[in-house]
């Protein structure tokens, strides 16, 4: 496995590569887990060759957010992607991300400003930036990104649609510890007390779910069993709990057609979780898009 750490070292081999070899990518910011690797193993057996990028953007975070503590677990990366067969590494400086030579690629779009958005205003702009320098520089045929940052996710489609780029986004599956929390890199802030109450963000989907298998249309309705599980925990706060049609991209008042994504986002214990599903009523039942 190659471990390449400039901007130039990367760009070099890039150029080695013949015409005809698919690139499949993951971009990350390191402190993997198995949501990183199954995305890591999707590319492994659809391409010729996977690029990982570990690299933790300043840019989509905030003053007051984690960017300095956020796990940095470099070692333990690399020895997960070696185990697993990556080609290479990309581990760039800012200096090299954010080098005059790269360009990037953004977009005006009311969805970026809910959700997510509305709680953290530089995050999808932060993204979209790295993401599309990283597309500049990688020039994959895939990229491979989980259904867990869903609105990352469609934003990402929409940039690849907008900016031109001649990538294929593979949609990853949420993948779930045992209690039915969703992995990401920032669980590891949660005690395990914590861990065990944060299961409720997943039984509020089923609850949603099941509800709209037996035909609630009525988003309130929806939104009410959600927050009957949810609030029997305490400590916990709700931020949002969404329902957004996804021909369009905007919240809806009753799932009657078309795909939707049902999402929320909670603080518990001072840790902000996120969670969806992706529900289209026209292939009940449920499809996982
Ligand atoms: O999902 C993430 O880990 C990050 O937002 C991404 C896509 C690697 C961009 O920094």
């Amino acid at each position: 496995m190659k471990i390449i750490s400039s901007l130039s070292d990367f760009c070099h081999w890039r150029k080695s590569l013949s015409k005809s070899t698919s690139i499949g990518f993951i971009p990350t910011m390191g402190a993997l887990h198995n949501g990183h690797l199954s995305l890591v193993s999707d590319s492994l057996g659809d391409t010729d060759v996977t690029v990982v990028s570990i690299f933790v953007n300043p840019k989509q975070f905030s003053k007051n957010e984690d960017f300095d503590t956020y796990p940095r677990t470099l070692k333990d990366d690399l020895y997960k992607l070696r185990k697993l067969g990556v080609a290479v590494v990309f581990t760039p400086g800012v200096e090299d991300i954010y080098n005059e030579s790269v360009e990037s690629f953004s977009f005006e779009d009311p969805f970026l400003a809910i959700l997510e958005g509305a709680a953290r205003p530089h995050f999808f702009p932060g993204v979209l930036n790295v993401v599309s320098r990283l597309f500049n520089i990688v020039v994959p045929n895939f990229a491979y990104f989980g259904k867990k940052d869903a609105q990352q996710l469609l934003l990402i489609e929409k940039l690849v649609q907008l900016g031109g780029f001649s990538i294929k986004i593979i949609r990853g599956d949420t993948v779930r510890e045992e209690s039915g929390l969703a992995m990401s890199s920032r669980n590891q802030y949660l005690s395990s007390s914590a861990k065990q109450a944060a299961s409720c963000l997943n039984l509020s989907l089923v609850c949603a779910k099941n509800l709209l298998l037996n035909g609630e249309t009525n988003v309130n309705k929806i939104k009410e069993g959600m927050y009957q599980i949810i609030n029997k925990e305490r400590n916990i706060l709700v931020d949002y709990i969404s329902i957004v049609c996804l021909d369009v991209l905007v919240e809806v008042e009753s799932v009657v057609c078309g795909p939707v994504l049902i999402s929320l986002a909670v603080t518990l214990d001072g840790v902000r979780l996120i969670d969806n599903v992706f529900y289209d009523s026209r292939s009940r039942p449920m499809s996982t898009l």
